[in-house]
């Protein structure tokens, strides 16, 4: 078969020509019931070309239905359009599309929430339905079959190990730089653990491709089409609030002496607040830091570019369609101080806890004692998923969760008598923070918790309702955590019924 230049150079055997297809042609592999592990790790460096055929023949009436196994979110190809032609099956470990998200919330899809550290494991021990296919981007396919990924490692060294064959989407849009700063690994099962050698957060322990070979692979697609990454929102005002208050606690730390100016590794989530803590970073005292985290944004990249962060360990980056622009050109510029890994490492707890990570993420709702909700509307509704967010919060050496007061334009309180529903216990925060103020409660009781979330962290609004709450529960018992388990959820069931928790008077 003729191949031209630019692909010849991606693909690095002759071996690799015959198998070259049409996306249409991979997509006929695909059976009903058949479990998929694709690539990707949030809209980056998933496949679209063979994702976006199958979706075709579904929504051309063929009846047949797919689990999907990634690394996290994934593009519109994948969630929105195979969830449109009604081809998706069970789905897991994390989403952020709505079109998804409401096909599990009216029951019509199943979904499987998870830590995504746990993910990883959970493929290897067997514990899922075994992928059959894998359709994995590629930046480069190696002599021997090995893959050189793309923008995102995540799961995809054991959805291949997994995995009977492997459709390969090799995508000539994305930049060779990125080759040499993968560091792929899949760990021995227990008891063939060894400790995993990570020490600092750009210390290397793999190889810089996925591990694969040429009897595995069953067809290969030249595609050019970018990942459906999205454009930054603005900051709105609360996030530059919360992002303020998040760069005064961390310089508090510094003067106390708990943290020198460096800090430790930070990790954080995506969104706006992440993104106005970050660029507030950019703006700080602070210097020579690193990052351990699960997602790059734009505003990681731009530290990395100005020289204030030296290192930054990541499953997948997530810029914004300019920014992605900008890194294809000036991809050299990360070489050595962006590294891709797998989840299981990027988000490893033993490799958090050692290097004494500073998370921070979001949550739906705080209640008064430090419990978080960051997955379930009113108990019930799946919002996204837990994400890398509890690998982080449990293991870090400080805990920081964000959010705005008041969700609704003031309807809902975000702090509450008691979540809806629990990912991070009061066990693994440390540190709430809204606009409204920061509530540091690391040595704190349950009790004196309560107070200083309600004084720190509550919107107006609601802070007179929430100290009524308290004293209330505090009146009725000397217990550890004072309850009033008929009013607890009261706030919530109020919402649903009325469309707000105030009280109307
Ligand atoms: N009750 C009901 N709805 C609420 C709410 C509450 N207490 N708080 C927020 N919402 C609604 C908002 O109104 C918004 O609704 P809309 O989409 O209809 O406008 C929606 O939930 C999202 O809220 P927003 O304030 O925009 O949150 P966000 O984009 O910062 O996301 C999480 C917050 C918790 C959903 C998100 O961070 C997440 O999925 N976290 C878990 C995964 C994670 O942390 N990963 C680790 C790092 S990447």
């Amino acid at each position: 078969m003729e191949v031209d230049e630019k692909v010849k150079e991606r693909l690095r055997s002759e071996k690799a020509y015959d198998l070259i297809m049409s996306a249409e042609e991979a997509a006929a592999m695909i059976k009903d019931g058949m479990t998929l592990g694709v690539s990707g790790f949030t809209a980056s460096g998933y496949p679209k070309a063979v994702p976006h055929a199958l979706a075709e023949r579904g929504k051309k009436g063929e009846k047949f239905k797919v689990n999907v196994y990634s690394g996290a979110s994934l593009g519109p190809e994948i969630d929105t359009e195979m969830t449109e032609a009604g081809i998706m099956g069970m789905r897991m470990p994390y989403m952020t599309d709505s079109t998804f998200r409401a096909a599990v919330n009216k029951g019509e899809c199943d979904y499987i929430d998870m830590h995504l550290s746990h993910s990883t494991q959970y493929i290897n021990y067997g514990a899922l339905p075994k992928v059959e296919i894998a359709i994995v981007e590629a930046l480069a396919l190696n002599e021997d079959g090995s893959i050189v990924p793309t923008t995102s490692v995540g799961n995809t060294p054991a959805i291949v190990r997994q995995a009977d064959k492997v459709i390969v989407e090799l995508n000539t849009l994305q930049p060779m730089g990125l080759e040499g700063m993968h560091d792929c690994i899949v760990l021995p099962n227990p008891p063939h653990r060894k400790p995993i050698d990570i020490t600092k957060p750009n210390d290397r322990i793999g190889v810089p491709y996925i591990e694969c070979g040429w009897d595995k692979i069953c067809g290969i697609v030249i595609t050019d089409i970018q990942d459906g990454l999205r454009p930054l929102g603005s900051v709105s005002e609360d996030s530059q609030k919360i992002a303020d208050h998040i760069i005064d606690f961390l310089d508090g730390e510094v003067r106390a002496g708990r943290l020198d100016d460096t800090l430790l590794p930070i990790q954080s989530g995506v969104g706006s607040v992440a993104n106005a803590v970050l660029y507030g970073l950019l703006e700080s005292e602070f210097h020579d830091l690193t990052c351990y985290t699960e997602v790059v944004q734009d505003s990681m990249l731009e530290l990395i570019k100005a020289g204030k962060v030296t290192c930054a360990s990541t499953t997948a980056i997530t810029p914004s369609p300019e920014m992605k622009a900008k890194f294809d050109e000036e991809c050299d510029l990360y070489k050595g101080k962006l590294i891709f890994r797998p989840e299981d490492i990027s988000n490893n707890p033993g490799i958090i806890r050692r290097l004494g990570v500073i998370s921070m993420n979001t949550a739906l709702e705080c209640d008064i004692y430090g419990n978080v909700n960051s997955t379930h509307v009113n108990g019930s509704a799946m919002m996204n998923g837990i994400g890398g967010s509890g690998d982080f919060a449990r293991n870090a050496a400080i805990s920081i969760f964000s959010t705005v007061s008041v969700a609704k334009g003031g309807a809902i309180s975000s702090i509450v008598p008691f979540c809806s529903h629990i990912d991070h216990t009061e066990h693994d925060v440390q540190v709430i923070v809204t606009e409204q103020g920061y509530a540091d409660l690391r040595g704190l009781t349950p009790k004196q918790r309560a107070v200083r979330i309600i004084e720190n962290c509550a919107h107006p609004d609601y802070k007179d309702m929430l100290k009524d709450y308290f004293e209330r529960a505090c009146a009725a018992s000397k217990l550890q955590t004072p309850h009033l388990l008929d009013e607890a959820l009261s706030w919530h069931i109020r919402a649903m019924k009325t469309g707000s928790m105030k009280v109307e008077k």
